[in-house]
């Protein structure tokens, strides 16, 4: 059987190239299809409905490229369409096919950095409602007593899609949300950055955060996790082609991906513009 599969990784935007990196630097040498429906993002104030559609044309789209294994790096769509794809569309793909999402990883390592189980989720809107991570913490932990904070920050991806994360305008607003949560939880020593965009708003977080609250990003929790299930999947692990490749897809414009998502991963980036 030939190792001609790429991973494939999707995000509304350029926030799962947080994600990406750090799966590229724990897996080095498998190769990687990016895909941001940049041209329709942000994801987190839409409908389930309108999520799950997008949702499922980028993983179709990565499926018909030769994938057989897709990372949603996008809290929103990992919230309301990972489920639906897995149990209704998945099974038309055939049994060879695995999309992935990052609530779990992120909610499995919880205990690793906690000490009071005061938690603190910051997310799109779209995560926030969809109580994934309220679900996803109560599945896992029965009977445990975390006390758990959700604050939605619809204001935040927009601000990193349009490049603005250093801005007073970004400042004001991570100020605004950061100071709501701690009101609402002033015990709080664990905050997750729960949508794949936040850690390019991480200097402005730490400027607010008090000392001694942990902040947690997914991408090494992901990529950690990812490791993990290739060693337990040997029949998807196989598949997987290793010349250490990685290509870009937008549907937004080349030249703005190839600008901003260079600076995300710190390497020249060259996207080609794909339709949904
Ligand atoms: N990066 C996505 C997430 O992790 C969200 C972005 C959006 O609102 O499109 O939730």
């Amino acid at each position: 059987m030939e190792a001609d599969c790429p991973i494939g990784v999707f995000d509304s935007g350029y926030g799962g190239l947080t994600i990406l990196k750090n799966i590229a630097r724990e897996l080095p040498g498998y190769d990687y299809v990016y895909l941001g429906d940049n041209a329709r993002t942000p994801y987190g104030t839409r409908s389930y409905d309108v999520v799950y559609k997008y949702t499922r044309q980028a993983v179709e789209k990565l499926f018909e490229m030769g994938c057989r294994l897709v990372i949603l790096a996008c809290n929103t769509a990992s919230a309301k369409a990972l489920r639906t794809i897995q149990q209704v569309d998945l099974p038309r793909f055939g049994p060879d096919r695995r999309v992935l999402g990052v609530i779990r990883p992120s909610v499995e390592a919880l205990p690793g950095f906690t000490r009071n189980g005061h938690i603190g989720i910051m997310a799109t809107r779209g995560t926030i409602v969809s109580r994934s991570y309220l679900l996803e913490i109560a599945k896992l932990y029965p009977g445990e007593t975390f006390r758990v904070t959700q604050e939605a920050c619809p204001m935040w991806v927009p601000l990193v899609e349009n490049d603005e994360q250093d801005s007073a305008g970004a400042a004001f607003f991570v100020q605004q949300h950061v100071s709501r949560m701690l009101r609402e939880d002033p015990g709080i020593d664990t905050v997750v950055l729960a949508c794949t965009h936040y850690p390019l708003l991480r200097a402005q977080i730490d400027r607010c955060i008090p000392a001694g609250v942990t902040v947690v990003e997914q991408g090494e929790l992901v990529a950690r996790s990812l490791r993990a299930y290739l060693q337990r999947h040997p029949e998807i692990e196989r598949h997987l082609s290793r010349r250490g490749l990685v290509s870009y897809y937008t549907t937004e414009s080349e030249e703005m991906f190839d600008r901003v998502g260079g600076r995300f991963m710190q390497l020249p980036v060259r996207s080609k513009r794909i339709e949904l």
